[in-house]
């Protein structure tokens, strides 16, 4: 019951609130860029979809630590999802600061990442940590991907980026040390085919 409270709870703060960042954001200090307006609507879709992809953060982390019965993997997907509402705060603030909103469909996001987090958490420990290993991955391949299209001006949205980036895959590298299971082939490719679909749709709402 304990944990089905704190996982409601995560969901309204992710969906409804500001998150309060417990660490400074990396684009601080940096002035902002002017932008053209193209160039600022491209930065602001690619914001949002990274935004979206923090609100899945969330969402996966917490539903693996509602379900694992062993305290230290809780702990450790706690702490790892501590980071990423650090990652939200951030990704949130540079949607503000570009003029762009984050997506509509974030509700849709968090409960298809939180239903996908409870399956592989139920499977077992070893399967969920495959699990993170391969989003992180996978996110991490996509934040690069976003430093070659985000405007070059635009140094506030790619200093968050590539600290993101970083998180990433130092999260992956932490799963896997904790003892992942490498996910089958056919898995992974049905997680980028989901991932396709998601940054495809958050791009544009
Ligand atoms: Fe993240
Ligand atoms: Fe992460």
């Amino acid at each position: 019951m304990d944990s089905l409270l704190i996982a409601a709870d995560n969901a309204l703060r992710t969906l409804l609130a500001r998150p309060g960042a417990s660490e400074e954001t990396p684009a601080h200090g940096l002035a902002e860029a002017a932008l053209t307006p193209a160039q600022k609507k491209r930065a602001g879709a690619l914001m949002r979809v990274n935004h979206v992809g923090e609100v899945c953060a969330q969402a996966l982390y917490t539903a693996q630590a509602t379900v694992t019965r062993d305290s230290r993997l809780r702990i450790h997907l706690q702490q790892a999802a501590r980071e990423e509402t650090d990652h939200l705060a951030w990704t949130r603030q540079r949607l503000d600061a570009l003029g762009a909103r984050p997506s509509l469909l974030n509700p849709l996001w968090f409960a298809g990442a939180f239903a996908l987090g409870l399956v592989a958490a139920r499977v077992g420990d070893r399967v969920s940590l495959g699990f993170v290993v391969e989003t992180e991955n996978q996110v991490a391949a996509h934040l690069q991907s976003h430093l070659a299209r985000l405007p070059e001006q635009d140094l506030a949205s790619r200093a968050v980026v590539a600290r993101m980036k970083a998180d990433e895959e130092r999260h992956a590298m932490q799963a896997r040390a904790a003892g992942a299971l490498e996910l089958p082939a056919p898995v992974r490719a049905a997680m980028k085919a989901a991932a396709r679909v998601m940054t495809t749709t958050a791009h544009y709402l």
